[in-house]
């Protein structure tokens, strides 16, 4: 089989990473897994059936009637399909951002999605986005980048962007649930959020995309040839 060639991205909430990571899957014509909607599908999955995103007996009991699939439309754009069912649109809100985070620090779930994210890289050229994509998923990745900006400015992006998809959001709140979110993804016990040793660090704090695409491009052209 031909090599295939992969790019981790990995970094806390609102770093801009889906926005970078997607543009820049379109222009090199590489796949663009969104990691973190297959989380937010387990956890809305389980916001269904009623299961606290703590509660592990819960999630370990009714895990096997969980079937998560990705899928692509036309437009390479991903779809997350639960069951069957697009949750695409379902899964993006800030409850769901919460639960995510909690339920995925729990083993039985990241060792389920674990394979399905590898698949997907052994089939195709990937930009992957996560938090453990450089350390766990992709260890071997041609190129790691660590995106990140501070959580203040993060904050005010996914402002931004919920209150453009005619959303709530209020700033002071949507700090506090960053800050709690860095938080849970860098102190669980498995596979936290964390910069790989052979990554490169990208602080996007005073970068517009444009900047962050054309640094990304220059950072990747290193290693691949694009
Ligand atoms: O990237 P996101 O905000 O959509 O991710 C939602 C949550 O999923 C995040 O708070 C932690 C979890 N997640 C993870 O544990 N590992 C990943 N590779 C991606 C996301």
């Amino acid at each position: 089989m031909n090599k295939t060639y992969s790019i981790a991205i990995d970094g806390p909430a609102g770093a801009g990473k889906s926005t970078i990571a997607k543009r820049l899957a379109k222009e090199l014509g590489f796949y663009y897994v969104d990691t973190g909607a297959i989380y937010r599908t387990v956890a809305y999955f389980f916001d269904l059936w009623g299961v606290s995103p703590k509660d592990v007996d819960g999630i370990e009991r009714y895990i096997d009637e969980l079937t998560v699939s990705i899928e692509y439309d036309e437009e390479g754009s991903q779809h997350m399909i639960m069951n069957g069912m697009d949750v695409t649109n379902d899964i993006r809100t800030q409850e769901i951002s919460q639960k995510a985070s909690l339920v995925s620090a729990h083993a039985v779930v990241r060792d389920v999605l674990l394979d399905m994210q590898r698949d997907v890289a052994k089939r195709h050229n990937v930009i992957m986005d996560g938090r453990d994509i450089g350390t766990v998923v992709l260890p071997k990745a041609d190129v790691k980048i660590f995106l990140t900006a501070d959580a203040e400015v993060r904050a005010k992006r996914r402002c931004d962007e919920l209150l453009a998809k005619g959303q709530k959001a209020v700033y002071e709140t949507v700090l506090k649930e960053i800050q709690q979110r860095d938080h849970q993804d860098t102190h669980r016990a498995i596979a936290p959020l964390k910069m790989a040793r052979d990554s490169v660090k990208l602080d996007t704090s005073h970068l517009d995309i444009d900047g962050v695409i054309a640094e990304m491009k220059r950072i990747i052209g290193e290693k691949i040839a694009l």
